[in-house]
């Protein structure tokens, strides 16, 4: 007999058996043994490649943690039972847990069930069902623009992929190369924007003193930058401040904007997520574009059907003509083919089952609904429980800003206050995440922050 007593006789193994000891048989001439006696040439050569012991990046520094995904690398290292995080801009049911939405559900079900499905690549723009609902979404179904097919719309990866499609689209075809992003702003814009090849610059947005909007600083801002410069605009929920311009501020902003040709990019990532309702959320995209002019809208459906991880969301241009969007649709593909190709094909297909479907689409709006209210009722509660406590100042600010964020005013030392005395982890700015909270934690936060403001300020 020869070969290894292991390997099963060919007579008497089952196909698979046969297959996997063809396997071990393959591998084993490959063994470092088999190699020391058999091909010598293949072994590496002493001296071959070697560097030493230095690694080719020796030089490479440390980089800093992400301000805000660092929040939660503190917090997971914390062991108190206490400890909370609001850092993180992600929903959470009353106990604290991550949540799927029921609609979310029931749509991957009907995905499984469909043995139809196959998983070929999708085209370079993604899912055409899934654009064109997209657009309807935020552009409302009866939008003239769409009518008139003068929007081309591209899946992206969530709103960050939209808003970097985007970018590189303006950096390479359009004639203005400064963006003005609002201050303060989400952190990811400046990067975002400065390594796609656009000059960032900032109006001013937030006043600390009344916690509120600084409307004449930003007319101010945006009156004296160049004519056709890029103007980024949160469409509802401004993050990190929760702070909103009313219907009548936007028309006034939207009016300056359009009479000094500057162009407005949206950022759109808490469409329902602020009031509870999808098509108030849009207004300030709508205004602008039933005014005729032009503009670009960056999706995400990070927050609103919670689909985070499958970095699913659109980038939709409104051109003067359909003419001018199927040419900027041409050029998009040459953005989008070198960066990835082509999008991920299940989240753009949970989406566009959910947005196709009329039972889904009211179910979905009554689950955001639910989401919206219980933050919205979170500001309540800490508002009422700081009033209780007599905490010195007016808070009124937490129940007027609005999305998943308030800022709170706190400063940097408090911050680190409230995180080393109560184990409680948030931005150094003083955001707090209002869905991070719950009615069991509300107590600890406003005995944290009155202890700040009274001790540590
Ligand atoms: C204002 C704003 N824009 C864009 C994004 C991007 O989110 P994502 O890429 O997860 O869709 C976020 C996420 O927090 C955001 O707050």
């Amino acid at each position: 007999m020869h070969g290894r007593n292991t390997s099963p006789s060919p007579s008497s193994s089952s196909p698979t058996d046969r297959r996997l000891s063809a396997l071990a048989r393959h591998l084993e001439g490959s063994s470092p043994t088999a190699m020391a006696s058999g091909n010598q040439s293949i072994a590496a050569a002493p001296t071959s490649g070697s560097t030493g012991s230095r690694s080719v990046f020796d030089h490479v520094v440390q980089g800093p943690e992400d301000a805000i995904l660092g929040v939660t690398v503190a917090y997971n290292k914390d062991s108190s039972p206490v400890k909370l995080n609001l850092g993180v801009g992600a929903y959470r049911t009353e106990e604290g847990k991550p949540l799927v939405l029921n609609v979310v559900r029931k749509s991957e079900q009907m995905l499984v069930n469909d043995s139809s499905r196959v998983k070929e690549y999708l085209p370079i723009v993604g899912l055409a069902d899934f654009n064109k609902l997209s657009a309807k979404l935020i552009l409302g179904a009866d939008s003239p623009a769409i009518q008139e097919n003068r929007v081309t719309t591209v899946q992206c990866l969530s709103g960050t992929g939209s808003l970097r499609v985007g970018a590189e689209f303006l950096a390479r075809h359009y004639h203005e190369h400064t963006i003005y992003i609002p201050l303060p702003t989400w952190g990811n814009h400046p990067k975002v924007f400065g390594l796609a090849g656009l000059s960032v610059k900032t109006y001013r947005y937030y006043n600390p003193a009344t916690r509120g909007l600084d409307f004449e600083g930003l007319l101010e801002d945006l009156s004296s930058a160049p004519s056709g410069a890029i103007v980024l605009l949160h469409a509802c929920a401004h993050n990190p401040t929760g702070v909103d311009p009313t219907t009548q501020q936007w028309q006034q902003i939207r009016q300056l904007m359009r009479s000094k040709a500057l162009l407005p990019f949206f950022d759109s990532a808490y469409q329902g997520f602020a009031s509870g309702n999808l098509d108030q959320d849009a207004l300030s995209v709508r205004m602008f574009v039933n005014d005729g002019g032009e503009c670009l809208a960056a999706q995400s459906y990070a927050k609103n059907l919670g689909l985070y991880g499958e970095r699913v969301g659109a980038l939709s241009i409104v051109c003067k003509t359909a003419d001018v969007a199927g040419r900027v649709e041409s050029q998009l593909k040459l953005v989008i083919r070198p960066m990835y190709s082509n999008p991920p094909l299940h989240g753009a297909s949970i989406v566009a089952t959910i947005l196709k479907d009329r039972a889904l689409f009211e179910e979905w709006t009554i689950e955001l609904k639910a989401m919206a209210d219980r933050i919205i009722s979170m500001r309540h509660q800490l508002f009422d429980a700081l009033r209780s406590r007599g905490t010195p100042g007016d808070w009124s600010h937490i129940i007027k800003q609005i999305g998943m964020f308030t800022f709170t005013g706190l400063n940097s030392d408090q911050v680190a206050f409230m995180t080393k005395e109560y184990h409680i982890y948030m931005t150094s700015d003083g955001r707090i995440s209002m869905a991070g909270l719950s009615l069991r934690t509300v107590p600890h936060l406003a005995d944290a922050i009155h202890a700040a403001v009274t001790r540590a300020a």
